[in-house]
């Protein structure tokens, strides 16, 4: 990839932009690990016919707006965390792109609370007043302007074929959408059209797209300019205003990809690379992975000590991943919003010093009640992911999201594409939890034209200035513990790429009280211990779906979680 210069490169917090000054010999591996089969098929083929990172990523992500409706899509947004090697004389480097949806210019802090002030149910999740300014098309546009080595339209053609030509529904895929159109059954006061146009996913039959097929080609024509000016915009505008819907051709066209200093912590003589608010996913994995650090021998002890006593050392694991995590979602929930518009204290929340005092009150022996877990003191002031590594070593870890699987519910008529609901995560009433149950205050109240607050968290890791892990996942809230398990699993357990996607991963995130949500493989020895404990337990048969590239010692393997419909291959580039 050619490293084009002024880039938002990070010099976040004492790390500094240039990884390695020297160019390393150009490894012929790549490698992806993509949520399903077409976008796994399109990305090798793009590295294959000498296409970058970037451009896989384009051409993929366009493919699964079409193949992977519930979380690929043209009316959402995301985040996508890059890394490019030295090259042409310029040092290797990492940046960040935030293309998160945008409340639109209408919206108002109790936009979904009624005349009693109290929530308006579903209204910020389904329906016409659910969706924020998308940023997809854009953030793919703004990455390939700046990244992208092969022609947009060319990347855009196997979209508009699967859409075109249809591709062969999965059994995933078609029970994904039976529960969607059944959780939507009722929730709208007035019709919504999705059943109209995704009632024919059917597995094992052939499911075609038409009107995608030419929102994709105008959009191969015209780039971004059709989705926020032209026709496309105008087909969105009309259906939103139709029905009572906030978004205006005035947000479209004002709507900007940034580019933006990743987070980049130092954890066991490596830099993770991850996003910077509006997600939350970056401070809080970086503070998960720092805390874990400083209270080891305190976890090594209480291991030891289980191993005595009999006690499965993974309830003690999961007990201590707990107690991280009670600290790190009460500071989501109080510190985290969008940046642009309210202060986040990020160098503070992920300091060393303040996570030291942060850790001193976790207990391996006792749980902290989710009461008593303040924010800390500052003393100063069905989304989707992928990763791929190109054969020169560049990498993109790109999570993008509807919100919910399909999103709003609502439809584009003419168009094709379905609305997000990212306007829920925005915290619509303090201390009201949204649909993953995390709560917000203040920092992440709306406002016009404000991002919503994410846990999406496409990261990188780094060592020795180059790629070690390219890895994110879905999963709402659970994203941000998924992420750091996985880490944790290959770095300290020393587990392969594909044992540590598919290891059991548990969760818990201050509320509910005390609760722990795990995989439905996690032992019996393991959740009688963690129940004796007062832990409250449940299955969650969903939690991520990980895509993960591992490179150690010149070795590639790449991993998709067991749990999703994923494929991952390492191949050679000629
Ligand atoms: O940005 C967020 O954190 C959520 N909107 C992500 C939603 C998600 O991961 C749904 N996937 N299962």
């Amino acid at each position: 990839m050619i490293y084009k210069a002024l880039i938002s490169t990070f010099f976040v917090f004492g790390w500094s932009a240039v990884v390695s000054a020297e160019t390393s010999p150009a490894p012929q591996q790549a490698a992806i690990a993509m949520p399903d089969e077409f976008s796994a098929k399109v990305a090798k083929q793009v590295l294959l016919e000498g296409g970058n990172a970037v451009d896989a990523a384009v051409a993929a992500g366009f493919v699964l707006a079409v193949t992977y409706p519930e979380a690929g899509n043209l009316g959402g947004g995301g985040f996508m965390t890059l890394f490019n090697t030295a090259s042409a004389g310029e040092p290797a480097s990492a940046s960040f792109l935030d293309y998160r949806e945008k409340a639109p210019k209408a919206a108002y802090k109790n936009l979904y609370l009624d005349q009693q002030g109290e929530v308006i149910p579903y209204r910020s999740l389904v329906g016409y007043q659910a969706s924020g300014v998308p940023g997809t098309v854009k953030g793919f546009w703004e990455a390939h302007q700046k990244f992208g080595s092969k022609p947009w339209a060319s990347l855009l053609q196997p979209a508009i074929t699967y859409a075109e030509q249809g591709f062969i529904v999965s059994e995933h895929l078609q029970k994904t959408a039976e529960w969607y159109r059944h959780w939507i059954a009722n929730k709208s006061p007035v019709e919504l059209n999705f059943n109209a146009h995704f009632s024919g996913l059917k597995a094992g039959t052939l499911f075609k797209q038409t009107a995608l097929a030419k929102t994709l080609k105008r959009i191969a024509l015209q780039g971004e300019k059709d989705f926020y000016q032209g026709k496309t915009a105008t087909l969105l505008v009309d259906e939103m205003q139709a029905h009572d819907g906030l978004i205006t051709l005035q947000d479209l066209a004002d709507y900007q990809a940034i580019w933006r200093d990743p987070i980049v912590g130092e954890w066991l003589g490596r830099q993770i690379v991850s996003a910077p608010p509006p997600s939350s996913g970056g401070i809080a994995i970086v503070q998960l992975l720092k805390m874990k650090a400083l209270l080891q021998p305190a976890l090594e002890s209480a291991l030891q000590k289980a191993k005595q006593t009999g006690l499965p050392e993974r309830a003690v694991k999961a007990h201590f991943y707990a107690e991280l995590e009670k600290r790190v979602y009460a500071d989501r929930a109080f510190y985290l919003g969008d940046s642009d518009f309210v202060r986040v204290p990020i160098e503070v929340l992920i300091s060393d010093d303040y996570l030291l005092k942060r850790s001193q009150s976790v207990s391996l022996e006792a749980i902290t009640e989710s009461e008593s877990m303040q924010p800390g003191k500052i003393e100063s002031p069905e989304t989707t992911h992928f990763s791929i590594i190109d054969s020169a070593g560049n990498a993109v870890s790109n999570t993008y999201t509807l919100n919910m699987p399909f999103g709003s519910g609502v439809v584009i008529s003419g168009a094709g594409f379905l609305m997000n609901d990212e306007m829920d995560d925005f915290s619509t009433k303090p201390g009201v939890a949204n649909v993953f149950g995390v709560v917000g205050g203040k920092a992440n109240e709306i406002s016009p034209e404000k991002r919503m607050l994410s846990s999406m968290s496409p990261t990188l890791v780094l060592k020795d200035g180059e790629i070690e892990m390219v890895v994110g996942t879905p999963g709402g809230s659970t994203i941000i513990t998924s992420v750091f398990q996985a880490l944790v699993n290959v770095v300290e357990e020393g587990m392969t790429a594909q044992q540590a996607v598919d290891a059991p991963r548990v969760h818990h995130q201050l509320l509910p009280k005390n609760l722990i949500a795990y995989n439905p493989e996690l032992s019996d020895a393991v959740k009688d211990e963690l129940s004796l404990m007062g832990y409250q337990l449940k299955k969650n048969n969903y939690m991520g779906d990980v895509q993960l590239i591992l490179k150690q010692a010149g070795q590639v393997s790449a991993a998709s979680d067991v749990r999703g419909r994923g494929i991952s291959e390492v191949f050679t580039v000629p």
